[in-house]
């Protein structure tokens, strides 16, 4: 196993349970990816504090910098549907070894969730395991704001 890489366990009951649901939401998301400029399709399933999971995938653009990664296409969507707070997010993509989120994404989930775990899978089935804190640590964040 590469570094972060560790054996995903949700510390919950039902946790390896629930751990697969989000593995597979994240890997089928991919399938539906918009990724014709990189050929890098991600997916991403997000577990809310209710239970329930949304799931989203990259969205590319003609015009590049308007591409959306599938982090935050799932939380975007989550939040439309009511729903602010997350135990977790799956990453999957078709790397050989499991790809962290990038920094915009990392910075878009801690604003709802700092203490989330962040999982990431591969195809073949490795998985790395982090929170976000440690992705992200000293985060700016809406308390940042009050400090004015
Ligand atoms: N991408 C994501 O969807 N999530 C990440 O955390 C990293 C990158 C997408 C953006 C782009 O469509 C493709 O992967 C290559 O960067």
């Amino acid at each position: 196993m590469a570094p972060g890489e560790v054996e995903a366990r949700f510390e919950v009951p039902g946790g390896v349970r629930v751990e697969t649901v989000l593995r597979e939401r994240a890997l089928a998301a991919l399938e539906r990816a918009y990724a014709p400029y990189s050929e890098f399709r991600v997916g991403a399933a997000l577990l809310g504090t209710d239970g329930s999971v949304t799931d989203g995938c990259n969205v590319e653009n003609a015009s590049y910098p308007v591409s959306l990664c599938a982090e935050r296409v799932a939380l975007g969507a989550a939040v439309a549907r009511g729903v602010r707070g997350f135990e977790a997010v799956a990453i999957a993509t078709e790397a050989e070894e499991p790809s962290p989120p990038c920094g915009m994404c990392r910075q878009a989930l801690v604003e709802f969730a700092p203490k989330m775990i962040v999982l990431s899978v591969t195809r073949s089935g490795r998985t790395a395991r982090w929170t976000l804190d440690e992705l992200l640590s000293n985060a700016f964040t809406p308390h940042s704001l009050d400090r004015r």
